[in-house]
C-alpha cells in the first residue's frame, strides 16, 4: 500500500491493521458496490433479521421521498436484542456504563432486552401505542437506551432531546412532535455539578400541552416536584406487575418511523428529522462493523451523547446490531482530572474511541503526561465525528493517544444521513483533516452555485448523487420543507448544506456549514434559535448571532443586538442576555461575545446578512453586498 502516489502528508495502514481488517481489499470492495450500490445494500440487509423479506431494495418512484426495502417486516429493537439473547451472546455485555461519579454498570444482552420490556410494558400501560410521539429528556445514563429501545419495540416514534437543551427547546420539540409521554431524569451530573432536568422540564410543561405522563428516573436525587396524576417514579413503576419482561412486540413496516430528531437548519425552528426502522437499520449497522471493524470482542466506545445522532446511530442502535460491547459516559472528559478518558480506557479495556475534536482539543492543552500515565494500549482504532479535524488535533490524536499504530476514522456525516457517509475505513491511507472518500456505495460531487462540478482543490457545495438507505425520510409533519431545503437547489441532488473541496487524490476536505448553522464543539445550532432566545428578553428588539472560529470549540457564537428604548447597555446586561440564552436553548448556546450595535446589515427585503457581519469581524471582503439595503 506504501506505493500507492498520494499528495501531501499521508499515514499508511500498519500491516497488523490490514491483516486484522474485515475487509482487506478495500479497493475491491469498494469497486463492487460502486458497481451496484442497490445489491451492495441488498447483502448487507441479509445480515439481519427480517419477520418478511422486502419486495423491492429501492423504491424511488416517489423521489425524493425515496423508499427502501419496501413490503418487508422487521423490528430495530428485535436485531438489537431478541437476536442476540438467542444466540451465544446472550451472556455478553451489551452496555457498559460509568457515571461521573465513578459508579459502575454492565447490562448483558439478556438483562437489556428484559429492562426493554419492563419499559416497553411500562409505557403501553400507559396506553403509548405504535406510532404515538414519546419525549426523551436524560443525560447518558443507561436509562436513555432502555427508553429508546423499548419505544422501538412498540412501534412508538422517540423523540429524543439532548440533556444540555433547556426551556424553550425542550417546549418547542414537545410540542411540535405532540409527544403524549415524557421520560426525564431528575437530573443529570455534569461536572460535580446537578443539571436539573425535571424543574427544566417542568417550566417546558407549562409552556407546552399534550403530555399525559410523565415517567421520572432517578439519577441525582434531589428533592424535586411531582405532579399529582401526571409524574410517576420509574422505579416503582418498574416494580409494579405490569412491567413483567414479557413484551409483544410489535412488527414493523421497513418504512415506518423509529424516531424523530430535531436539528437545526437553515431557517427558522428546528426540523424533526425523520428515521424509519428497516433502512436506517441496515446503514447503520454495516457502517459501524466496517468503519470501526467491529469484532465480537470488541469494547467500543462512542463519547457522544445518546440525545444528538452520533449517540442514537453508534452508542445505542449501531454496536447493538453489531452484537457489541458498548461502553457510556455520563460526565465531562476531564473531570475530576483531565485524564479520565485515559484512566477509563485502561480501566475497561476500550479497544475503539470515538470521539470529537472538541473534546480532543480540549484534552491535548492538558499536555501528553496526562496520556501518558496511562496504559492505553488495548486502543486499536480511533474516530472522530461533528466537525473538522485541524491537522495538529489530528496529530496529536494519533501519535499521543494513538501511539502511532491505530488510525483515525474522520467520519463525516449528519443527522439527515443517519449514518457514515465520508469516511476511511482502518485499511485506507490517511491524510490529517481529510475524511478520505465515499463510503461503499455513495456518489458526492463538489459544485458551484450554477451547478456545475468545481475543479480539484477549488471549494463548493457538497451534494449527494445518490440514495442510501439511513436516509431521512422526510421532515415530520412538514415534507415540502423537506423537498425545498435538501432536494430543490440542484434536483436530483442531496443538499448537505457544507462546502467542501476535493484535492488531485479524490479526498474530500469537508471545510463547514454555508448555511446559518453554527457548529459550537461539534454540537449543532441555528442562528435563529439564538437570535429568538435574545428577543425573547424583554431589553431586546433586534438581534443576530454568528459563529467565528474558536481554538478549541471549533466555532464561538457572537451576537449583536440592538436594545428597546429605554434600555442601556451594560456589562450586567452583557450576562444577563447571555443567561437568558442558557435558560431558553441551553448552556451551550451562550453567546461568547454580545455586541450592542444600532443598526444591522440587512437586504431590502428585511433578511439580516450575517455573512457581512462574520465578513467584517474576521477583516475580509463581504463579498458581493448589491442587496444590501442602503
Ligand atoms: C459537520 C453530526 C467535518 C458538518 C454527525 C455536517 C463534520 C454537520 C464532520 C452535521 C467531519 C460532521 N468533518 N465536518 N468528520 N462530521 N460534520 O447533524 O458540517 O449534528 O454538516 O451530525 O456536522 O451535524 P449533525
Amino acid at each position: 500500500m506504501a506505493d500507492q502516489k498520494l499528495n501531501g502528508e499521508v499515514f499508511f495502514p500498519k500491516e497488523d491493521t490490514i491483516n486484522n481488517a474485515i475487509v482487506k481489499d478495500w479497493n475491491q470492495f469498494k469497486l463492487k458496490a460502486e458497481e451496484n450500490y442497490i445489491g451492495f445494500w441488498e447483502e448487507e440487509a441479509e445480515n439481519l433479521h427480517w419477520f418478511k423479506r422486502w419486495d423491492k431494495v429501492l423504491d424511488d418512484s416517489e423521489k425524493p421521498f425515496y423508499k427502501w426495502f419496501t413490503g418487508a417486516k422487521t423490528n430495530i429493537s428485535f436485531n438489537c436484542l431478541d437476536v442476540h439473547v438467542k444466540t451465544a451472546r446472550r451472556n455478553k455485555l451489551a452496555l457498559i456504563w460509568e457515571g461521573e461519579k465513578g459508579e459502575f454498570e454492565a447490562m448483558s444482552y439478556y438483562r437489556l432486552h428484559q429492562e426493554t420490556c419492563r419499559f416497553a410494558n411500562i409505557l403501553k400501560s400507559m396506553g403509548v401505542v405504535k406510532g404515538d410521539r414519546v419525549t426523551i429528556y436524560m443525560g447518558r445514563i443507561p436509562e436513555i437506551a432502555i427508553a429508546m429501545l423499548a419505544c422501538a419495540r412498540i412501534g412508538a416514534i422517540h423523540s429524543v432531546v439532548y440533556g444540555g437543551f433547556s426551556v424553550e427547546s425542550l417546549h418547542e420539540r414537545i410540542e411540535d412532535s405532540q409527544s403524549k409521554v415524557l421520560i426525564v431524569a431528575d437530573g443529570a451530573y455534569q461536572r460535580g455539578k446537578i443539571v436539573p432536568l425535571k424543574e427544566i422540564a417542568d417550566e417546558a410543561l407549562k409552556r407546552a400541552g399534550g403530555i399525559e405522563h410523565v415517567i421520572v428516573v432517578k439519577r441525582t436525587g434531589q428533592d424535586i416536584n411531582m405532579e399529582f396524576g401526571r409524574d410517576m417514579w420509574y422505579h416503582e413503576l418498574r416494580s409494579l406487575p405490569i412491567a413483567n419482561n414479557d413484551c409483544v412486540l410489535e412488527i414493523m413496516d421497513a418504512e415506518d418511523p423509529l424516531f424523530i430528531l430535531y436539528t437545526s437548519g437553515t431557517t427558522g425552528k428546528p426540523k424533526a428529522i425523520l428515521h424509519t426502522h428497516g433502512g436506517y437499520q441496515v446503514g447503520v449497522y454495516s457502517t459501524l462493523k466496517y468503519v470501526f471493524d467491529l469484532k465480537d470482542e470488541d469494547r467500543y466506545w462512542c463519547a457522544a451523547d445518546p440525545g444528538w445522532i452520533t449517540g442514537h446511530s453508534y452508542i445505542v442502535y449501531g454496536p447493538l446490531l453489531n452484537g457489541a460491547t458498548s461502553f457510556m459516559y455520563e460526565g465531562a472528559p476531564n473531570y475530576p482530572y483531565p485524564n479520565r478518558y485515559w484512566q477509563m480506557i485502561e480501566k475497561y479495556g476500550i479497544n475503539i474511541l470515538y470521539t470529537s475534536p472538541t473534546a480532543i482539543r480540549g484534552l491535548m492543552r492538558f499536555g501528553d503526561a496526562w496520556v501518558n500515565r496511562h496504559d492505553l494500549s488495548s486502543l486499536r482504532i480511533l474516530g472522530s465525528v461533528g466537525e473538522p479535524i485541524n491537522p495538529e488535533a489530528w496529530k496529536w490524536y494519533y501519535k499521543t493517544v494513538g501511539k502511532g499504530k491505530c488510525p483515525i476514522m474522520d467520519t463525516w456525516w449528519q443527522t439527515e444521513t443517519g449514518m457514515f457517509m465520508i469516511t476511511p475505513t482502518p485499511t485506507v491511507p490517511l491524510k490529517p483533516g481529510s475524511g478520505t472518500k465515499a463510503f461503499p456505495g455513495l456518489q458526492f460531487d463538489i459544485l458551484d452555485e450554477n451547478g456545475d462540478k468545481v475543479a480539484d482543490n477549488e471549494e463548493g457545495y457538497l451534494v449527494i448523487k445518490n440514495p442510501w438507505p439511513a436516509m431521512i425520510r422526510t421532515l415530520w409533519g412538514d415534507p415540502e420543507r423537506y423537498v425545498q431545503q435538501y432536494w430543490s437547489k440542484y434536483p436530483g441532488y442531496y443538499l448537505t448544506g457544507d462546502s467542501a473541496k476535493r484535492d488531485e487524490d479524490g479526498y474530500f476536505w469537508v471545510i463547514g456549514r454555508v448555511d446559518d448553522v453554527i457548529k459550537v464543539s461539534g454540537y449543532r445550532l441555528g442562528t435563529a434559535e439564538i437570535e429568538s432566545a435574545l428577543v425573547s428578553h424583554k431589553a431586546v428588539a433586534e438581534a443576530a448571532a454568528i459563529g467565528l472560529p474558536h481554538e478549541i470549540k471549533g466555532n464561538a457564537i457572537y451576537a449583536y443586538v440592538i436594545l428597546r428604548a429605554g434600555f442601556e447597555q451594560s456589562d450586567e446586561l452583557f450576562e444577563e442576555l447571555r443567561q437568558h440564552v442558557g435558560h431558553e436553548v441551553g448552556p451551550i448556546a451562550k453567546p461568547e461575545q454580545i455586541k450592542f450595535v444600532n443598526s444591522l446589515p440587512k437586504t431590502r427585503s428585511g433578511k439580516i446578512m450575517r455573512r457581512v457581519l462574520k465578513a467584517k469581524e474576521l477583516g475580509l471582503d463581504p463579498g458581493n453586498l448589491s442587496t444590501l439595503e442602503e
